[in-house]
């Protein structure tokens, strides 16, 4: 690996613990004004807690402060809406974008099982070819359609073609057996959140994943849809950086909802 891919993926993984919290709020590219996302003024107090975020273009271009310290993950494929065929996905970002918004990595889906599945595999390799030119690290996203299981067979088979076809970072989703998933897969794996579940599950599921061997999360819903974002980013960064368990990490999480809580002295809600 050349210096520029390794620059570039010390931004994203803290060079301290080797791991990372990316926020995903990438999900507008084809859901739309989702809950949690409708505006950004929830997610940019969140950014500071950030080594790296997950975004499209455009919300970078259009709301996130060019001073930040986090690192870029550019989401850089799309297409279809969420009412469409949601693997009928290209590539829609160039790699000159990428460089000019000063992009750490970036990042696509790939459909393994599903239509277009074929056309995604490719696209992925057209990405790495292009991006390996540019010194610029490529995560590959693991998509689970709705008819698709989470069982450590699956997902393994998903995140290995993606380390095969030249993935430097996998994002997938955990399951039970995940030391078999990372077992197979010979670049660093992330786990994305999936749907909102209730915080203690979702660290829960942080805790089990990093133990098994992830380096860190990809994680959107179970962070800007919680009752305190700001409490349960902290609490993932705890975990993930600090090797806390999930009791210990809800614990930061309950702290934020409490001070989340308390009036300003102006009457408004003060920020945790
Ligand atoms: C959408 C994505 C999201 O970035 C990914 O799903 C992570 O977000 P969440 O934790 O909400 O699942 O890739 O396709």
């Amino acid at each position: 690996m050349d210096f520029g891919i390794k620059n570039r993926l010390s931004r994203i993984f803290s060079p301290r613990t080797g791991r990372t919290v990316m926020l995903a709020v990438d999900h507008g590219y084809f859901q739309g004004p989702t809950t949690g996302l409708r505006d950004f003024s929830n997610i940019i107090p969140l950014i500071p807690q950030a080594d790296c975020l997950f975004v499209t273009r455009g919300i970078l271009r259009n709301i996130i402060d060019p001073r930040t310290g986090a690192a870029i993950c550019l989401r850089v494929s799309g297409g279809p809406s969420i009412l469409g065929e949601l693997s009928n996905e290209d590539l829609i970002t160039s790699m000159e974008e990428a460089i000019r918004l000063n992009a750490s990595g970036v990042g696509m889906s790939i459909f393994v099982g599903a239509k277009n599945e074929d056309r995604t595999i490719s696209n992925l390799g057209r990405l790495i070819n292009e991006a390996n030119r540019y010194g610029m690290p490529v995560l590959a996203i693991t998509a689970v359609g709705k008819d698709m299981g989470k069982d450590a067979r699956y997902i393994g088979l998903a995140c290995r073609i993606a380390a095969e076809i030249g993935a430097h970072i996998v994002k997938t989703y955990y399951c039970p057996g995940f030391e078999k998933v990372v077992e197979g897969c010979p670049v660093p794996i992330v786990i994305a959140g999936g749907k909102k579940m209730p915080e203690m599950e979702a660290l829960r599921m942080t805790e089990e994943a990093v133990r098994a061997g992830a380096m860190g999360v990809d994680m959107g819903r179970n962070i800007f849809q919680s009752d305190s974002p700001m409490g349960m980013i902290k609490a993932v960064r705890a975990i993930v950086h600090k090797g806390a368990t999930a009791e210990e990490a809800f614990g930061i999480y309950r702290k934020g909802v409490k001070s989340a809580a308390v009036p300003a002295p102006d009457g408004n809600m003060e920020k945790v």
